[in-house]
C-alpha cells in the first residue's frame, strides 16, 4: 500500500483529506503538533496513526522517514488566522515558513520528491480582475498570505535545484463538512463566517457581525467563493495521483467560480436552519478585499476535478448537520 504523510491531518481541511485518501486506498500517517488539531479525530474517527510533533523537529522528521516508506507528503500544518498574522507576524513566519523549510529539507534528504501544498488565494492580494486565474499578479497583503507566497517560491527553487515536484493548491473559502457527518469545522477561536453564523443559529452566540456594509458589491457586503471541503479533499487525491504518475510541478486554484455575499450566506443559513439569526452591522475588518472569486478551470482540465457539492445551500446544510451533532 502507498503511504502518505499528512501534516496537519488533525485540522479541518487536513482531516477531510485524510478521509479522502483512506477512501482512495492509501495508507496515511498524520503528523500534527495538536496546537489546534484534535487528537480524537485522527485516532478515533479516522483511525490512522498519529505522530504528535512539529514540522520544525528535524530529528523527529528524519526518524519518520527512516521508519516508514513514505511516497509523498501532503502539508496542511500552518497557522491560518489572517488578522492574528498582522499582529504577530513572527509566529506566522516561524511556523509557516521555517517549519515548512525544515520539513522540506528532511523530505529531500529522504530522497522523496512529491509534495502537495496547502496554499491560498490570499496571495493574490486585492484582485485586479475576477475570476482570478493562476497567472493573476501576486501581492499578498497579510503576513499569513506572505508566508504561503514564500513557501511557493521555495518550492519553485527546490524544483529547479533538486528536481522536487510539488502541486500547490490555492484555496478560496473552504467551507462545509463531511456529507456523512463524520468530520466538520471546529476552530478555536472560530473566526470564519459560516461556522459563526451556524453557532448563532444554534443559540451559542447572540448575533453575527457583518464586517462592512459599504463595499462596492451588489448588497454592500464582501463576496467570497465558498468551496466544499470534501471537494477540496478530493482535489488533493487527484493532485497526489498526478505527481505519482510522474507529472511536473503545478499550481491550481480551487474554488467554485461563483461568489456569495455575507448577506447571502446569512440568508441561506436562515433557510437551511429555519432559525432567526440576529445581525449586527459593523465596520469593515482590516485586510478584507471586497470580492474574491476564482477560476478553477485549470484544475478541472488538467486534474479532471469536478466539485460534487457546488451549491451554497448544500455546503451550509452539511456544516449545519455537523454543528447540530457537535453542539446541539
Ligand atoms: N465575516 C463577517 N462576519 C464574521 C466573520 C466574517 O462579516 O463574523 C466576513 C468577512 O469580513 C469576509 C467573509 O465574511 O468578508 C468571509 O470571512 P472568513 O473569515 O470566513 O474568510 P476569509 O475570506 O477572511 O478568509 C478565508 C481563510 C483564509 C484564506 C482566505 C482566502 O480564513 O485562511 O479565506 O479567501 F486565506
Amino acid at each position: 500500500m502507498t503511504t502518505i504523510l499528512v501534516t496537519g491531518g488533525a485540522g479541518y481541511i487536513g482531516s477531510h483529506a485524510v478521509l479522502a485518501l483512506k477512501k482512495a486506498g492509501y495508507e496515511v500517517i498524520v503528523l500534527d503538533n495538536l496546537s489546534y488539531g484534535h487528537r480524537e479525530l485522527v485516532e478515533e474517527v479516522l483511525q490512522v496513526k498519529l505522530i504528535v510533533g512539529d514540522t520544525s523537529d528535524r530529528a523527529l522528521l528524519d526518524n519518520i522517514f527512516i521508519t516508514h516508506n513514505i511516497a509523498a507528503v501532503m502539508h496542511f500544518a500552518a497557522y491560518i488566522a489572517v488578522g492574528e498574522s498582522v499582529i504577530d507576524p513572527a509566529k506566522y513566519y516561524h511556523n509557516n515558513v521555517t517549519g515548512t523549510l525544515t520539513l522540506l529539507e528532511a523530505i529531500v534528504s529522504a530522497s522523496i520528491n512529491k509534495f502537495i501544498f496547502s496554499s491560498t488565494c490570499a496571495l493574490y492580494g486585492v484582485p485586479k480582475f475576477v475570476p482570478i486565474t493562476e497567472d493573476h499578479p501576486q501581492d499578498p497583503i497579510s503576513p499569513y498570505a506572505t508566508s504561503k507566497w514564500m513557501v511557493e517560491r521555495i518550492l519553485s527553487d527546490f524544483d529547479t535545484a533538486y528536481n522536487f515536484k510539488s502541486v500547490r493548491f490555492r484555496y478560496f473559502n473552504a467551507a462545509g463538512a463531511d456529507p456523512n457527518g463524520l468530520l466538520g469545522e471546529d476552530h478555536k477561536p472560530e473566526t470564519h463566517l459560516i461556522p459563526l453564523v451556524l453557532l448563532t443559529a444554534l443559540g451559542k452566540r447572540e448575533s453575527i457581525s457583518i464586517f462592512g456594509t459599504d463595499y462596492p458589491t451588489r448588497d454592500g457586503t464582501c463576496i467570497r467563493d465558498y468551496i466544499h471541503v470534501a471537494d477540496l479533499a478530493q482535489a488533493h487525491v487527484l493532485g497526489l495521483e498526478y505527481l505519482l504518475n510522474g507529472e511536473n510541478s503545478e499550481v491550481f486554484n480551487l474554488g467554485n467560480g461563483s461568489g456569495f455575499s455575507v448577506r447571502e450566506v446569512i440568508e441561506t443559513a436562515k433557510q437551511v436552519t429555519g432559525k432567526q439569526i440576529k445581525i449586527v452591522e459593523c465596520d469593515r475588518r482590516r485586510g478584507d478585499p471586497p470580492i474574491l472569486v476564482g477560476s478553477s478551470d485549470k484544475a478541472r482540465q488538467v486534474l479532471g476535478w469536478h466539485p460534487q457539492y457546488p451549491s451554497l445551500n448544500e455546503i451550509i446544510s452539511h456544516a449545519w448537520q455537523w454543528h447540530q451533532q457537535r453542539h446541539g
